[in-house]
């Protein structure tokens, strides 16, 4: 269907006094005795476009078009708006698309996130939404650009994986069969299903990242990971999207720079390319978001070893409602009062107790930390975890021994220690972690199409 789409007719002035066809749904719609306006939106810009429908020189509305959510096609002339400047339509011809009846759910002007949650096929039609989903589009390639820009390679890791990267038992099953009295043992279970082995959806490409490192030295993946975890919280979601950059040649110092120039570099092209969805954000989601971005871009992010942490945390005259002391886990509560509170900025937390992190971490000298480190954002918490991977194999084997592995699963990624196994290390960002960042959306479900969470999937 040829049609010019709105962002090109609102973007460019040289269309003025030109004949167009523009196509979309209708957002508004005004009626009166001498004109009538429609605010008509195409989806590819925040902005709509008003159309205007000269009824004193015998211009119809038809009934049907005037219904909030009909899909319309409209031909006119382009003409200037003599209140504001901008560009707007002359309806000469009005074609319904697709009628809207008024059973439609948007008719209120604003609704709560909540209600919209229970319709995600009709919230993306949302200012809210279509904001969000176009940042997000711009923040995806933004992800590729960056480690294109760089020589990184850009590799699929497997989805279905006979072994669980960070062995917290948060991976889904994969199995085309149910397990039944049939079977004598577990064992016997797997032998049977699909795959002859016990198998799972993959809560990270890494393992296989570090596969592909070891030859082309730096890479980086990004797709859906995959996570079991019962939680109710405003940052957990069964799957999610997962970047994860694996680097050969490099210790915990390099990882902690590329996390850093990576988180820089999405917010400076956000800000860039999305100006009036930032604009849109800073005024219906978070006040100062503009200027916390600028701050972002502007300053060194802060490096904290996780026992400094403790101490300050120790030290806070605040009741948590998880008690702190050196070896426990940090609960979101802490981790935002370490980076709200404290630092008022990105933080880089270092050198965790091996106890509370994965078993391919990088082992310090002191026997009782690994160079492991998370990064802590003012209004999320984490959003990356990342490490140097132990590149020893005598040490690696023995942390997945304490740690009751199943070796066989591990194979290949014991061979990458024992063939020209060099320091290495990467992370991982939660994708819909960042774009809640930069928006200021204060719930993961808002951030991606159809989330996924415990008791809830349509
Ligand atoms: O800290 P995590 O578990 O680290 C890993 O998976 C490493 N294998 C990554 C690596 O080193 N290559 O997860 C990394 C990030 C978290 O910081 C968080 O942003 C995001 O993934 N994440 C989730 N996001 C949404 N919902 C969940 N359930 C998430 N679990 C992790």
């Amino acid at each position: 269907m040829k049609h010019t789409d709105i962002k090109d007719v609102l973007a460019d002035k040289a269309r003025l006094g030109t004949k167009q066809t523009v196509c979309g749904w209708v957002r508004t719609a005004r009626d009166s005795k001498n004109v009538a306006f429609l605010a008509l939106n195409d989806g590819t810009s925040l902005a709509h476009l008003q159309i205007v429908i000269d009824k004193a020189s015998g211009k119809e509305l038809p009934k049907e078009a005037s219904k909030l959510g009909a899909a319309l096609k409209i031909e006119g002339t382009v003409v200037e708006n003599m209140n504001n400047g901008t560009q707007e339509l002359n309806a000469d011809k009005i074609t319904v698309l697709g009628e809207c009846p008024d059973d439609y759910p948007l008719q209120k002007k604003f609704q709560k996130l909540e209600t919209l949650r229970e319709m995600p096929h009709i919230r993306v039609r949302t200012n809210t939404f279509n904001a969000v989903f176009r940042v997000r589009s711009v923040l995806a390639a933004a992800v590729h650009r960056f480690f294109q820009e760089r020589g990184f390679v850009y590799v699929n890791t497997p989805l279905i994986t006979g072994s669980d990267c960070e062995g917290a038992g948060e991976m889904f099953k994969v199995t085309t069969i149910g397990y039944s009295d049939q079977y004598k043992n577990a064992e016997d279970y797997y032998a049977d299903d699909f795959f002859g082995r016990k198998a799972g959806l993959s809560v990270s490409g890494q393992l296989e990242g570090e596969v592909a490192a070891m030859a082309m030295g730096k890479i980086y993946t990004f797709g859906p990971s995959f996570r079991a975890e019962k939680s109710h919280t405003l940052r957990h979601v069964a799957e999610f999207w997962h970047v994860e950059p694996e680097v050969a040649f490099a210790e915990l110092p390099d990882i902690i720079e590329l996390a850093e120039d990576m988180i820089k570099y999405l917010v400076r092209e956000y800000m860039e390319k999305c100006p009036d969805e930032l604009k849109f954000f800073e005024e219906r989601f978070e006040k100062g978001l503009t200027e916390k971005l600028k701050n972002v871009l502007d300053n060194d992010f802060a490096i904290v070893d996780y026992t400094k942490a403790i101490e300050l945390l120790e030290k806070a005259d605040v009741d948590f409602t998880f008690p702190v002391s050196w070896g426990c886990d940090l609960q979101s509560e802490h981790e935002r009062y370490i980076t709200e509170q404290i630092y008022k900025k990105p933080v880089f937390l270092i050198n965790y107790p091996k106890e509370i992190k994965s078993f391919y971490m990088k082992q310090n000298p002191d026997g009782k930390t690994v160079a492991a480190t998370d990064l802590l954002v003012p209004g999320v918490g984490e959003i990356i975890g990342g490490s140097e991977r132990e590149a020893s194999y005598d040490k690696l084997v023995k942390a997945m021994e304490d740690r009751g592995m199943e070796m066989d699963a591990y194979r290949d990624y014991l061979d990458l220690r024992k063939y020209g196994s060099v320091p290495h290390g990467g992370f991982g960002l939660g994708f819909e972690r960042v774009i809640m960042y930069v928006t200021g959306m204060a719930n993961i479900r808002d951030v991606i199409l159809y989330p996924r969470t415990v008791g809830s999937i349509r």
